[in-house]
């Protein structure tokens, strides 16, 4: 499953983030890269770690806890710190997979990634290319946001960044584990919400259909989640 997020952060907190991120010192990705990705990473990121990523990716997660759209789509339990990246001057990152267990950074905590999020920091208008490109059961889906949006993707799918042939592309990317390791199960609770949402707004919340659906909702949670 795919979920595009809409504003996940405003215009206004975009345009702080990016005001300190134009300032600041990139290193190459490769640093971070598996031996796999390396062979087709290009691209400069923020010193994961640095107090400066820290900080930014602060705020990231601070929009992420208070959309319902992504807290119902990814049902996280274990969140990476966010990193920063910036493509520019032909700089690409090809075909790959992301790595399967990251360690959160100056800790021993391991984190299955069960989904990829890009949080886009620049508008499509200001660079040319650099569509991420995700392979999915129905084929290829290409997405390029306005800057504060998100997309979400299993991270088990082949993916890849095009390359940016004219100006800069700067997003901020990271992984979680979600409670529910299954995607397709993932698929039918967030449907299965999204659903209960839309009936309430019609019948009421407290209308016994959406009282039941409700109970099932948490029911199918509590027969798949890892805590
Ligand atoms: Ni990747």
């Amino acid at each position: 499953m795919l979920v595009c997020i809409p504003e996940v952060l405003t215009k206004d907190e975009v345009a702080a983030i990016r005001s300190e991120l134009d300032a600041a010192k990139w290193e190459s990705g490769l640093k971070t890269a598996g031996p796999q990705a390396a062979l087709v990473k290009n691209n400069r990121q923020l010193p994961p770690g640095s107090s400066l990523a820290d900080k930014l990716g602060d705020r990231v997660l601070e929009g992420l806890s208070r959309n319902p759209i992504f807290m119902s789509a990814a049902l996280p339990l274990k969140i990476l710190p966010p990193m920063f990246n910036s493509y520019a001057g032909g700089e690409s990152f090809g075909v790959h997979v992301d790595n399967a267990i990251r360690v959160v950074p100056g800790t021993p905590v391991r984190v299955r990634t069960d989904l990829s999020c890009t949080l886009f920091l620049s508008d499509p208008e200001d660079y040319d290319g650099g569509e991420l490109v995700v392979e999915g059961y129905y084929g290829a889906q290409e997405v390029k946001l306005p800057a504060g949006d998100l997309v979400l993707y299993p991270s088990t799918s082949l993916h890849k960044v095009e390359p940016v042939t004219r100006g800069e592309r700067v997003a901020s990317f990271f992984w979680l584990q979600s409670m529910i390791r299954d995607d397709q199960h993932r698929s039918l609770l967030f449907d299965l919400d999204q659903t209960i949402q839309e009936l309430g707004a019609e019948v009421g919340a407290d209308h016994s259909a959406a009282v039941r659906l409700t109970g099932i909702y948490h029911n199918l949670i509590r027969a798949w989640a890892d805590t």
